[in-house]
């Protein structure tokens, strides 16, 4: 099982968009974990195992008040840090026992989304560079639930081989079939991969390229940050810039989260429905087909066939493989 390796403990995953988490807590779950999430009075956010210390009741199915979480069956209270302030069977003022403060994890908000690490993080989350650039504005697409593995969406996010099958709806119909050699690079501090110009369809994608040719010619780059996570640039020849952050996260082996994140050098004044609807139809058309594939990506590289345009994906399983074989950094902590 991919997701009892427990070194991918050590990394950060996008579980809920920074505006899911408000008024009341948000379950989610991660490597086969149950989370809760909730907004503490400070703001930030705070991360816990979804169980509450006294009788293992979901603390997602309870409430916040005060900025607290209260837990819904006999209504012990959290405070920042996963403190637990108050045990209303005790009385006012008793002290409440050592071991009722949950355990909580890493959280970070970054780009409009919320990341947890459940472990001790081994590294940053990946740097967008346009994300702190005035000229950039910055578009979150909403979470959803795919019914496949991350091997399969990392995979499938490196590799531009079946963009002229799967996305032959929206921009694929013209492409070269032959994908040209592929030389992989590092491409800035935190991805690596390959540049690449292709001609694509246009008529479904006029509202993001800012274009009205049938075909346009983008220039490229696709490169992963393990475990699980692709950024997309795309490059047109008026200036604009199109990036996309692939988000990728397991809940378990065959069931996943996304997100796409976009910045864009563009006319503000398109809404951002509008710029996103063409990503949006490019993400499901690749849904539909990874749906369709059981099980998790094999990494054992002999396991699949792979030709010259998977040398991306195979080089990401390669790494991916050596980071699993790698030792976790410490102990998890105990029951989480
Ligand atoms: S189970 Fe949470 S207060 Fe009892
Ligand atoms: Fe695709």
């Amino acid at each position: 099982m991919l997701v009892d390796k427990e070194v991918l403990q050590d990394h950060w995953y996008v579980v809920a968009e920074s505006a899911d988490v408000s008024a009341a807590p948000v379950a989610v779950r991660l490597l086969s974990r149950d989370y809760v999430l909730w907004r503490s009075p400070d703001g930030s956010v705070v991360a816990a195992p979804d169980r509450c210390p006294h009788r293992e009741a979901p603390l997602s199915a309870g409430w916040i008040d005060g900025g607290c979480l209260v837990c819904p069956y006999h209504g012990w209270t959290f405070a920042d840090g996963g403190r637990c302030v108050e045990v209303p069977s005790s009385g006012p003022g008793r002290p409440v026992p050592p071991s009722s403060h949950l355990a909580t994890i890493g959280v970070e908000e970054r780009y409009g989304l919320v990341w947890i690490c459940p472990g001790t993080p081994a590294a940053s989350i990946p740097a967008i560079t346009q994300d702190g650039d005035a000229r950039y504005r910055r578009i979150n697409s909403g979470i959803e639930r795919w019914e496949t593995s991350v091997t399969r969406m990392t995979d499938n996010f490196l590799d531009i081989s079946h963009f002229p099958y799967v996305h032959a709806g929206t921009f694929g119909r013209d492409q070269d079939r032959e994908v040209p050699t592929i030389d992989l690079v590092q491409l800035d501090d935190d991805f690596f991969g390959y540049r690449y110009v292709v001609e694509v369809g246009n008529e479904a994608g006029a509202a993001s390229s800012g274009l009205d040719g049938r075909v346009v010619t983008r220039r490229m780059t696709t490169g992963f940050n393990l475990p699980f996570t692709v950024r997309s640039t795309i490059h047109y020849e008026t200036g604009l810039d199109h990036v996309i952050l692939l988000c990728s996260t397991p809940i378990d082996d065959v069931t996943s989260y996304f997100t796409f994140v976009i910045w864009r050098n563009d006319d503000v004044s398109v809404p951002a429905e509008e710029v996103i609807a063409f990503d949006r139809a490019i993400g499901a058309e690749d849904k539909r087909m990874l749906e369709r594939v059981a099980g998790v990506l094999p990494l054992e590289l002999q396991d699949t066939v792979s030709v010259q345009s998977d040398k991306p994906s195979v080089e990401w399983r390669r790494r991916l493989a050596a980071l699993l074989a790698t030792t976790p950094r410490r102990e998890r902590p105990q029951g989480v």
